[in-house]
């Protein structure tokens, strides 16, 4: 072949981080130039390793990297730039108080000399040529996620990227926006950009991909043209055995629980000021799954805040089994049996800190000895039990949270929540960034806790989710519930309609 028909040639690539876990052994990637190229793998298999250590941003124990047929060896990420590469990580690292355009330039100046109005007429012509649709002049903090993510592959496009790594770009984007992203896609291999896509949705990978590559507990286990194989086959590869797809069963016939949540009337105001949740009524009952579905942005995330104490109420009533809860504080309402799991593991984890301390992060008073001193020894068991229940891959409790893979923050989290058996959940899109096993097991499990009584808000963008696990189902859009009813009266498509704000014509 061909030099220069190869953009990434990795060989022999060990990683063994300094606390002894050894994340790759000797992982080969070869990607050929202008092709996107998937990684999969379940959570903790390496991905984001590997691919950090292509960015340079860690070095790899051992192996050697080859970018263009050039023998390298990354400093920093500054070296991997300027081998034409760039990466997107699960987390942005965009300045929110500054507008886009300042972010650009920030970015830039740090390695060239640019004006202001260099860097905005570059940008408008990529912005135009890749059909971004990225406000310049808008603050970053105003944004939605799906925007900033945007925000993040320009800025690695205005360095020139050649290569552009992209890891679980799709886990924070809604239906439509993983189109659009998909779209995108498409348009930078055409301009002969080389694209690694991380993902742990084979669907995605199915339609976008040209090969993948398969990583199992640090190893290489299979290198795939995407047309010759089908998702079952990804999925057994990535497993190493094959899984049942379980749906958990429904439950028959109307809802008979005693009402454990109701929310009545609620107005809730966005951070910036505005009102998000425009007088919304619900009612919440042992036994259920009520799943939430929406667009991200339509008032789900300060409808669930308000519900568990972390945001103020303009009007309305909160009322947790019987009692009004309304303004009350989190750690109150937490008390009377409320867990949440937020949809931002930044939010949910403190990433600084151990895995002990994250797991009594929200229960703490329940460890609390005499004097108010933490009962430690309480807090590891506790933790343990956790770390096992819900197989948490890491080889010590004491290990900062940061370091573990994403999936294995999720199901921390999750698992934290859980591990307290509450009446009423909160559940913000539980699954994000979990792999196939770990979806289909936290699904399972939210599905065994409503069969055991309790009652469970499902907040999440994935239809599918919506569909395979709610009792009953409610659209929010705008701030207000579109429709309320069981999962057999909506389809896909009219879920997607009311999602969108449309109103059909069947009564409800
Ligand atoms: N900085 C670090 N120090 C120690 N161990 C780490 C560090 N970063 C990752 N690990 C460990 O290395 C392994 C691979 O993690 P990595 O983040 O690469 O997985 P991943 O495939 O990206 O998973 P996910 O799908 O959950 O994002 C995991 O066991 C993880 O706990
Ligand atoms: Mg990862």
């Amino acid at each position: 072949m061909q030099q220069g028909e190869i953009a990434i040639e990795m060989n022999g690539i060990t990683k063994i981080y300094p606390d002894g876990v050894i994340a790759l052994r000797d992982v080969d990637l070869i990607v050929k130039k202008g092709e996107i190229h998937g990684l999969l793998g379940e959570n903790g298999a390496g991905k984001t390793t590997l691919m950090r250590i292509l960015y340079g941003e860690i070095k790899p124990s051992k192996g050697t990297i080859r970018i263009f047929g050039k023998k390298v060896r990354f400093r920093g990420p500054w070296d991997a730039m300027r081998e034409g590469i760039g990466m997107v990580y699960q987390h942005f690292s965009l300045i929110p108080s500054f507008t886009v355009l300042e972010n650009l330039v920030l970015s830039l100046s740090s390695t060239v000399k640019v004006t202001i109005n260099q860097v905005k007429k570059k940008a408008e012509t990529i912005i135009e040529k890749v059909g971004l649709n990225v406000p310049l002049n808008t603050r970053v903090e105003l944004l939605d996620v799906g925007v900033q993510q945007r925000v993040e592959i320009l800025k690695a496009l205005m360095r020139d990227a050649k290569i552009l790594v992209l890891d679980e770009p799709t886990s924070v984007l809604t239906p439509t926006e993983v189109d659009e992203f998909l779209e995108m896609l498409r348009k930078l291999k055409e301009m002969g950009i080389t694209v690694i896509f991380i993902t742990h949705k084979l669907r995605e990978a199915k339609l976008i991909t040209d090969s993948i590559t398969i990583l199992r507990r640090g190893r290489a286990v299979g290198v795939v043209e995407t047309n010759k194989v089908d998702e079952a086959e990804l999925a057994k590869m990535m497993i190493g055995r094959k899984i049942a797809l379980e749906i958990p069963k429904k439950r028959e016939g109307p809802m008979t629980g005693n009402v454990v949540l109701k929310v009545e009337n609620l107005q809730v105001r966005d951070d910036k000021g505005l009102v998000a949740v425009k007088g919304v009524s619900l009612t919440l009952r042992e036994g259920e799954i009520l799943g939430l579905a929406g667009i991200q942005g339509n008032g789900q995330r300060e409808l669930i805040e308000a519900i568990v104490g972390c945001r103020p109420v303009e009007k309305g009533n909160v009322i947790f089994m019987g009692e009004n809860v309304t303004g009350m504080s989190p750690s109150e309402i937490y008390r009377k049996g409320l867990a949440y799991i937020p949809d931002s593991r930044a939010v949910g984890l403190v990433l600084d800190m151990d895995i002990v301390s994250n797991s009594i992060l929200t229960r703490l008073k329940n460890f609390l000895g005499k004097g108010g001193r933490i009962m430690w020894s309480k807090a590891h068991s506790f933790s343990s039990k956790i770390v096992n229940e819900f197989e948490v891959l890491t080889d010590s409790l004491k290990t900062p949270v940061k370091y573990l893979s994403g999936g294995n923050q999720q199901r921390l989290l999750v698992g934290r929540e859980v591990a307290q058996r509450p009446k009423v959940i909160i559940a913000a899109e539980p699954t994000h960034g979990l792999d196939v096993a770990a979806t289909e097991y936290i699904r399972s499990l939210l599905a065994k806790l409503r069969d055991e009584g309790t009652a469970i808000l499902l907040v999440s963008t994935d239809l599918d989710e919506i569909l395979q696990l709610s009792d009953r189902i409610a659209v929010i859009y705008e701030g207000e519930i579109m429709a309320i009813g069981r999962p057999e009266e909506f389809t896909t498509e009219r879920l997607g309609l009311l999602m969108g704000g449309v109103k059909c014509q069947t009564k409800n």
